[in-house]
This record gives structure tokens, sequence and C-alpha cells, in this order.
């Protein structure tokens, strides 16, 4: 097991402005949508938590922005600049989903239920609860941030390095911002029920979807009926659930701040190093538009 260390500095000291970067990957429809040669299973779940992105994201967004309106001056700084980084996510998956499924169009298929079940998740319960849900999906994000940063070099060994630049980029930037959804959630009025339901739902919709979306790719790279293949994903699945199950639950207790948690440091340095633009013309049209969950034609 791998508790999260913790920091004991000053909150204030920690908040980092968010900026809104706007990066070009260089994949395309040539790109091999099985993008980690040497571990094919990573391809096919990353792809298939790819295709979730298009419908959680927005979702998060009109819930931070429902929530910033109601609390006014109230709504922590950070929360604009958090919908934005989530709606940069959003459009750059929703590029490489369609390379994704012009190979695998069953995928289709998958991306309607997934557009379904989040529709279904954004009626349940109120504002709070939809804030909620925000915080205790940024738990998990960051959860799996921290995970695959200590398995980087087996991960994105001989990857793609256009595709896995997005994967990188958006871990990095579910790092700067893991403390923006929790602080609307305390503005809003901290239910420790409602953040228990919420990260419960945050972690089923992403182990479960993510199982329906990866199968389709794991049987055609034929690594669902293969030993090697079961022992790697059996040998991730348990990592995971020992290193970082326990940080997820820790994030449910009622004196825990986000930032709490020593973020890793290789993120931070990637980003620096990214060169990856601003562009406040691009912020702006984002700040104006009103997100609705994207299907792949979208
Ligand atoms: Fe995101
Ligand atoms: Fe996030």
């Amino acid at each position: 097991m791998h508790p999260a260390p913790t920091s004991t500095e000053p909150r204030s000291c920690r908040q980092r402005r968010l900026p809104h970067r706007v990066p070009d990957f260089a994949f395309d429809t040539e790109t091999p949508p099985i993008w980690t040669p040497l571990h094919p299973e990573l391809a096919c779940i990353a792809n298939a938590v790819s295709l979730m992105m298009p419908h959680v994201e927005p979702l998060i967004v009109r819930t931070v922005r429902a929530a910033t309106r109601e609390l006014g001056d109230e709504a922590p700084n950070s929360s604009s600049a958090y919908a934005l980084q989530e709606l940069e996510h959003q459009r750059q998956h929703r590029r490489w989903n369609r390379v994704v499924t012009a190979h695998y169009p069953s995928l289709r298929r998958v991306d309607r239920l997934i557009r379904w079940w989040y529709r279904m998740i954004g009626r349940r319960g109120g504002l709070g609860a939809q804030v909620a849900f925000a915080a205790g999906s940024e738990s998990v994000a960051y959860a799996v941030a921290r995970w695959v940063e200590r398995h980087a070099d087996e991960l994105f060994a001989q990857a793609d390095p256009a595709v896995a630049a997005l994967f990188v980029w958006h871990l990095a930037e579910e790092v700067e911002h893991k403390s923006a959804a929790h602080d609307l959630f305390v503005a809003t009025g901290w239910r420790r029920t409602q953040l228990w339901f919420a990260t419960f739902a945050a972690v089923v919709s992403l182990a479960g979807l993510t199982v329906i979306g990866a199968t389709p790719m794991l049987l055609r790279t034929r690594r669902l009926l293969s030993p090697a293949g079961w022992w790697t994903l059996a040998r991730w699945s348990l990592s995971f659930a020992f290193s970082e199950l326990p940080n997820i639950a820790a994030s449910l207790r009622r004196d825990h701040h986000p930032g709490q948690f020593v973020d890793p440091g290789w993120y931070a340095t990637w980003l620096a190093t990214s060169g990856f633009a601003q562009d406040p013309v691009r912020s702006a049209q984002l700040e104006r538009e009103a997100p609705g969950t994207a299907d792949l034609a979208g």
C-alpha cells in the first residue's frame, strides 16, 4: 500500500493559478488506436476512459457553473478556471475518440450507453449532490494520476508520443485542480453522506464503463483471452486498489482537504516543459460556451 504523503503547509500557500492551456496534439487518423504496443491493455483501458470524457466533463462544468452562479461572491476563485480546464479536456478527448471509433465502430454503441449513464447521473439529486459528484470524481482522478505517475516508465514505454501526451496533460491538470471541486463543495455546504454516495458513484462509473468500453478492444487485440493479458490487467487492478482506494477513502474524512496530499512532482515538471500555449481568445469563447454532452459527431 502507498498512502499518499500529506503536507502540513498552510492551504493558502498551496493555492495555484489554473491556466487554460490549448494543446495541439499531433495525432491523426493514421495514429494506431492501440498506441502502447508493449502493453496493448493500457491503450484499451485508456481509450475506454477517453470515451467517457465528453459526457462526464460537461456534466461537471454545468454543475460548477450553476454552483458558482448560486454562490456569487462566495464561490471559490478557482471555479471558472477549473471549468475551462475540464472543457478543454473533453474537447481534446473528442478528437482522439473519433480516431479510436473509426477503427472500432462497435464503440459507438458504448458511447451511447455512456451518454445515457451520465445523463441519468446528472438528473439525480439537487445541486449539492451534483457538486459532491464533481468532488468525488476529482478524488478518483487524482488517485489515477498518482498511480500512473508511479508506473509511467512501464506504461508509456514505446507509446505513441502524441497520444501519451494527451493523457499525461490531462492527468497533470487533474493534479493541478485537485482542490477546486472540494472547495466548491465546502462552499455549498459540505454533507458527508452526499460525498460518500457521490464518490461511490464516481468509482463505480469509472470502473464499470472502463470494463464495458475496453472489452471490444481487448477482444480485437486478442488480449482478453490471453494469459499474459489477464496477468497484466490483474496486476494493475490489484496495484491500483491497494495503493489508491485507501487514499480515495481518506478523501471522505470531514477534516480532509485535497491540499493535504503532496503532489507527484513529475506532472508539474512535464507541464513546465510542454510548451503548451494559452489562448485568451479561445478561453473567452469557452467561457461563453454552454457545454452539452457531446456524442462522437459533436
Ligand atoms: Fe478532466
Ligand atoms: Fe478534473
